[in-house]
């Protein structure tokens, strides 16, 4: 019997959802289900060993290959790029990216350079660049609705799921950027040495995500 794939998995709102999707293609998740400290779990049922991670790490643990698998949101991988095949949109952790500013803002009527916070530079820069507008990108690690509240930016581009952090701080969507939603990625050279393992995998997710 072969090794377990490794499956990095982003910790939090991601792991309850592909917990769910484990369960219904037949595995247990007993230790997912109660990890305590541990960061790396077994699901015999679908040959595979669960790590856990923060999203970008989930990223590089399968770009280094030292996880054949992983489960990240489009956000980070937008944000943080790199060399993986992404083989699944696995439908949860759906939102999306999106501009808020104060309400009366409009992107037509300033003058000068617009001042940006985000927690995904490089995202908000890819953004503005397509609108062949010039901003100063202001990196926030975290609450980014903050940022216009106490003067520092005049807009974000962040993460909006139900709308209610951006209303309940004055703030409301200027324009859509991009959906995201969880990817099942795949280290390069794991796809070649243990293909038929990752598509039995990928097309059982694929079947109760279908369900
Ligand atoms: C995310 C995002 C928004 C909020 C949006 O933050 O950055 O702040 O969720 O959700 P809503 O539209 O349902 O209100 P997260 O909870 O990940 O924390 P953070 O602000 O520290 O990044």
């Amino acid at each position: 019997m072969s090794e377990p794939l490794r499956i990095a998995i982003t910790k939090g709102r991601l792991l309850d959802d592909s917990i769910r999707m484990f369960q219904k293609a037949g595995a247990s998740c007993s230790e997912l289900l109660d990890p305590g400290r541990r960061l790396v779990l077994d699901v015999p049922e679908l040959g595979l060993s669960a790590v856990l991670a923060k999203a970008p790490d989930v990223v590089t643990y399968v770009e280094q290959g030292v996880c054949a698998l992983g489960i990240v949101g489009k956000d980070t991988l937008m944000e943080v790029g790199g060399s993986f095949y992404e083989v699944l949109d696995l439908g949860y952790g759906r939102c999306r990216f999106a501009l808020a500013a104060p309400r009366g803002f409009s992107l037509s009527a300033r003058r000068g350079t617009l001042r940006i916070a985000s927690k995904y530079p490089n995202v908000t820069r890819s953004f503005f660049r397509s609108l062949g507008q010039d901003v100063t990108v202001i990196k926030i690690e975290g609450s980014v609705e903050l940022a216009p509240v106490l003067g520092l930016a005049d807009a974000i581009v962040d993460i909006v799921e139900t709308g209610n952090t951006l209303k309940a701080n004055g703030l409301e969507i200027v324009s859509e950027v991009a959906p995201v939603s969880a990817r099942l990625i795949v280290n390069t050279a794991a796809m070649k040495l243990r293909k038929s393992e990752i598509l039995e995998l990928t097309e059982k997710c694929r079947g109760v995500l279908n369900a």
